[in-house]
């Protein structure tokens, strides 16, 4: 059959609020154009995040029942370690609230002034966090990962010149080599298992540890299966294996391919290091066997971890966003390409090339999804990452705009109304207007920053 349908059956329901354009209007205005202030119960559609929204599983459900909330060696802990080192092999295995817990834990062991993180591309909070602790964030993505057009299947691959040119260069500053996989702000695009081992090989032999940023590890281990020659006949699991085996660590949000709605954790090899992360762990998440969750999370992490590697499921996620981008790029919408695994970003810069960058262009055009449809979508671009660390302001590498997919949650008629608003804003896209910025936040302004159209 050529349809690859949803491999799952809806036992319970959610109702979807559905609003005019002229409500839309006001609430756009209440909420000072930033979506990220909208109510949820006013979204038809909502793709602002692909992160803890995803829908648990019947099993999952029932592994709730199972939690142990126990302060000190829970069996919802064992279960849960468990489950991590079944795929990724690392000795030790932290908890955390989530995936930005357990970065600000690692930045505050390798972080702080006079150093440098390397990475493909560091998302947001990652690249918060480092600098918060007076490091710097450096991005070294392959050149084919900033060009929207180009269909280099690993288009999240970290340029390893540009690495071994820094280890040379500034080595001494490098406390880690870190890797987001799959690439979330470079718009979801896999990193392949031969520039995972390069990585690996290279920060090795500088004597730096890599340390892999796996929200999204099963979807771009099936984007390896798919596309990286030698990998179509191994199961998923493997190739997870096979990607975490040679770091030294990872830092993970369980809220994206663990299927949970809320958790993460750190994993590392080193003794000491983990042993000064748990100490810090007690001090902010929790003690070691909980850090943060109830014992009911993590029996739910455990379970979807066991689901997520499954190859229907992961056909039947990563063609939803394929379908959404051939169908926008019939449109003339200007699409990443090829589709990410849990996003499909468009190209609001060269959709929108009449708003400079400066005027937000991505901004401009997630607006207007929620007014025309409802839809709520996320910017990447130069309101997330224009602000420069002296406080002055420069347009991003690219101007996104990010429809995040909800895990196991919306269906293709779903999909189908996403695209027929595409269709409405492309008949009136000469009318959209830029905006300005009024109020904003030192770190982070995205998700609090205040806005006004021009
Ligand atoms: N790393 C990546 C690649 C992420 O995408 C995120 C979160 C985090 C780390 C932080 O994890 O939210 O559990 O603290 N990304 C979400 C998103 C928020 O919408 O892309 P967290």
């Amino acid at each position: 059959m050529k349809t690859i349908i949803e491999p799952f059956r809806i036992k319970s329901v959610e109702p979807i609020r559905l609003t005019t354009r002229a409500e839309r209007r006001a609430l756009l205005q209440a909420a000072h154009w930033n979506l990220f202030a909208l109510r949820s119960e006013d979204v038809t559609i909502d793709l602002l995040t692909d992160s803890g929204t995803s829908a648990m599983s019947a099993r999952q459900w029932a592994a709730l029942m199972l939690g142990d909330e126990s302060y000190a060696g829970s069996p919802s802990f064992y279960r849960f370690e468990a489950a991590v080192k079944a795929l990724m092999p690392f000795k030790h295995v932290i908890p955390t609230h989530q995936g930005r817990a357990a970065e600000a834990i690692l930045c505050s062991l390798i972080g702080g002034a006079g150093r440098v993180i390397p990475s493909n591309t560091h998302f947001d909070t990652t690249r918060g966090n480092i600098e918060a602790s007076g490091a710097q964030a450096l991005d070294l993505l392959l050149a084919e990962g900033r060009d929207p057009a180009s269909r280099h299947p690993f288009k999240g691959n970290i340029d390893l010149a540009r690495l071994q040119a820094l280890l040379e260069e500034r080595g001494v500053e490098v406390p880690a080599v870190m890797l987001t996989v799959t690439n979330n702000a470079g718009g979801g695009q896999p990193v392949s298992l031969q520039n995972i081992h390069a990585t690996a090989e290279l920060a090795h032999r500088y004597g730096k540890p890599l340390i892999i940023d796996g929200c999204r590890f099963a979807e771009n281990a099936y984007f390896i299966k798919l596309r990286e020659r030698g990998q179509q006949g191994r199961a998923v699991a493997d190739i997870v294996r096979d990607m975490f085996c040679v770091a030294d660590g990872m830092t993970m949000s369980a809220k994206k391919d663990a299927f949970a709605n809320i958790g993460g954790w750190l994993a590392l090899n080193d003794d000491g290091l983990a042993q000064r992360a748990r100490e810090r762990l007690i001090l902010t998440e929790g003690f070691p066997t909980y850090g943060g969750l109830a014992g009911r999370d993590l029996e739910a992490i455990a379970q979807g971890l066991a689901e997520v590697i499954d190859e229907d499921y992961l056909r039947y996620r990563l063609r939803t966003n394929e379908y959404i981008l051939e169908r926008l790029r019939a449109l003339g919408v200007p699409v990443m390409e090829p589709s990410g695994g849990h996003a499909v970003f468009v190209d609001a810069r060269a959709f929108l090339d009449h708003i400079p960058p400066l005027q937000y262009p991505g901004q401009a055009l997630a607006v207007a999804l929620y007014e025309y449809g409802g839809i709520r979508s996320c910017e990447i671009g130069s309101v997330m990452f224009g602000r420069q660390s002296d406080g002055g302001e420069r347009p991003a590498m690219m101007d996104l705009v990010r429809l995040a997919m909800p895990r196991r949650v919306y269906t293709q008629a779903h999909a189908d109304y996403v695209v027929e608003v595409f269709g409405e804003i492309v008949a009136s896209r000469r009318e959209l207007r830029g905006l300005k910025i009024v109020e904003q936040p030192q770190r982070l302004r995205h998700f609090t920053a205040r806005f006004e159209p021009l």
